[in-house]
């Protein structure tokens, strides 16, 4: 159930079409954006948001899906060091440092609707294939999770990535086993111990929302949406479904431990060249009316 300051007066669509997106704030501040957004939109301020939530427009259209704590740490801890990944050698557990990994993806400045899909290079690394295959039963968990939160973007992105999947497998030159991909999304960012300045990406589409996963160890990071003005607890063991295109996000230096995120995303130039639509928002009535029904077969029961 919503709280009641979980809701922004204003329409998504016409405020995502309304957004630019300006380099990120060098300092860790938000852009003027969100300040230039208030004089057209009405001002929301969510405030600090610790239990699972959504952020819903007027209209009843889900723009964020927070699920905090969902996950639990493995008592089979694996140190993230022993898979190879790609972080530079540094203090700490996990180094610091980003790699994207994609099955299917435009190359830079190629990204017409005639170029050719490609396989990015990192997802070649034996030990990148490693993780993968490692990760695959939590993904498939993900998976599941995005199609009972937003089932458009989970068709949407198993059409898109099926496709290009058969796409890239059937170049002679491909260099991995694509069909092994195990996520709807289209790809993955691992971010480890970075602070990330407050932007908006510019790669998506509205409904294609990103789905973040908070990881690592003792951290209390937080993330925080600018356009309404809200702070989301970002502890190892969260889910964030956000749409990333919309809303200008940002996470700030934490204090204690490390901080990993698994960034997972749909590029649109791909959905579109894998003829697949937009996905619509995540409707909050789909989801009251899954729980009226049975309220109101429960009442009918009650007259009998
Ligand atoms: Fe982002």
């Amino acid at each position: 159930m919503n709280r009641a300051k979980d809701y922004v007066n204003w329409d998504v669509e016409r405020y995502g079409e309304s957004v630019k997106a300006p380099q990120p704030n060098r300092e860790g501040l938000p852009t003027g954006e969100p300040e230039r957004l208030r004089k057209y939109y009405p001002e929301s301020d969510l405030g600090k948001i610790s239990q699972p939530a959504t952020i819903v427009d007027r209209h009843g259209k889900i723009l964020t899906i927070y699920l905090p704590n969902i996950l639990t740490p493995s008592p089979a801890k694996v140190p993230w060091r022993s898979t190879g990944f790609c972080a530079p050698q540094c203090d700490g557990e996990f180094g610091a440092g980003r790699v994207t990994i994609s099955p299917a993806y435009f190359m830079q400045m190629h990204e017409r609707i005639q170029d050719p899909l490609v396989t990015s290079a990192s997802y070649s690394i034996a030990e990148v294939q490693a993780w993968l295959a490692a990760l695959s039963t939590t993904e498939f968990f993900w998976n599941a999770i995005t199609a009972a939160v937003a089932p458009d973007l989970f068709q949407a992105g198993s059409a898109a990535i099926s496709d290009a999947l058969r796409q890239v497998s059937s170049n002679p030159n491909k260099s991995a086993a694509a069909s092994q991909w195990p996520s709807i999304f289209s790809g993955l960012e691992v971010i480890a111990n970075r602070v990330t300045l407050s932007h908006r990406d510019p790669g998506g589409a509205p409904t294609l929302y990103d789905l973040l996963v908070s990881l690592g160890i003792g951290h209390a990071a937080t993330m925080k949406l600018a356009d309404v003005q809200a702070e989301l607890d970002y502890f190892p063991g969260t889910m964030l479904y956000i749409s990333g295109k919309v809303l200008e996000h940002s996470v700030g230096p934490w204090v204690n431990g490390e901080r990993i995120v698994i960034a997972h995303f749909m590029k649109d130039k791909v959905h579109d060249r894998m003829g697949v639509p937009r996905p619509a928002f995540p409707m909050q009535s789909f989801f009251l009316e899954m729980v009226g029904k049975e309220v109101r077969s429960s009442r009918k029961s009650q007259r009998r």
